[in-house]
């Protein structure tokens, strides 16, 4: 028997931008989904999921799941002929569209199945097997999601468009910085949206290219306001950023009512996470008052959302 564990994440900028070689900066969170692995006489392996999950995700996301332990399997080459796998999954993450569900959960079973086997996999290799896994559930996937699963903390990332090593750098923020995180209770298909994405950038070439430049000036200000601890310039290009993904369509008219609730309840930044066209909303507070105002005010409109800290290392 083995366990593992991988974090969920959130994206503060470059969701939808990272797949085409732009910086992004993601943040793991203290959350995570468990993997616990069993070795029984058979073939093949069950699924048991009981990870805490926005209602419908689940079942959405079933077959894609299925197809991700395949992955993250066949990937670290366990025999599952002669051997069957008992698989459960858990943990405090809530699975839902935004936060890194299915790279944690690709992450922790990477890591249950290195106990298992003792296959002496260092974080290098968990994080290949994790980006198999991730395939299943999005076609092409950056690599940012599993990246901040495996290592935890704030992180930098560039995705290599050649193939080769991705870029991954450590930030450290002076200030911890206090989100809220607003489900809008929809289920998006990142595989969907990206490939939306991917069609109207090939339809609107110098129109995404004009967003492309802007949105790559705002990254680097965003890592040089986040190693500064400037709260109020993160904010401000959190406003700026869910502003570009509204343009290239990937909001949606909960994201932006769940933005429009945090900036009315002194967020001093908000924006859509993740994939977008539902999935989550974060939100930036000044300080624990303003937090859990916002929290507040999310739930009067029948939302839920629940606070994090990041800026320190979630590990
Ligand atoms: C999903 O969490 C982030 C996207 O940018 C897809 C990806 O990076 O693979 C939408």
């Amino acid at each position: 028997m083995g366990t593992g564990k991988g974090y969920g994440k959130t994206i503060l900028f470059g969701e939808h931008f990272v797949v085409y070689g732009l910086p992004a900066i993601a943040s793991a969170l203290g959350a995570f989904t468990t993997a616990d692995v069993e070795v029984v006489e058979g073939s093949g392996f069950t699924v048991d999921d009981q990870r805490p999950a926005t209602p419908g995700y689940k079942e959405m996301k079933y077959d894609q799941a299925m197809q991700a332990v395949t992955n993250v399997i066949n990937h670290l080459k366990i025999d599952v002929e002669n051997q069957k796998l008992e698989i459960s999954f858990a943990g405090d993450l809530i699975a839902a569209s935004g936060v890194g569900a299915s790279a944690a959960q690709c992450t922790s079973l990477a890591r249950a199945l290195n106990e298992t086997f003792d296959l002496g996999l260092d974080d290098e290799r968990i994080n290949e097997a994790a980006y198999e896994g991730e395939k299943a559930y999005h076609g092409t996937p950056s690599g940012i999601d599993n990246t901040a699963s495996t290592y935890g903390g704030l992180i930098w990332f560039v995705r290599n468009l050649s193939g080769g090593k991705n870029t991954m750098d450590r930030l450290q923020s002076p200030r911890k910085m206090l989100l809220v995180i607003a489900n809008s209770g929809i289920t998006a298909s990142t595989a969907e949206v990206t490939a939306d994405v991917r069609r109207l950038k090939e339809e609107n070439p110098e129109r995404f290219e004009k967003i492309f430049g802007e949105y790559g000036k705002l990254a680097e200000e965003g890592r040089k306001a986040l190693i500064e601890g400037d709260i109020a310039t993160v904010g401000c290009l959190m406003n700026q950023n869910h502003r570009l993904l509204q343009q290239i369509t990937v909001s949606g008219e909960v994201n932006d009512e769940l933005v429009k609730v945090s900036l009315e309840n002194e967020a001093v930044g908000a924006k859509m996470t993740g994939t977008g066209r539902g999935g989550l909303v974060i939100a930036l507070a000044e300080n624990e008052e303003i937090q859990e105002r916002i929290v507040n005010a999310i739930e009067e409109k029948g939302y839920s959302a629940w606070r994090t800290t990041i800026g320190c290392k979630a590990s």
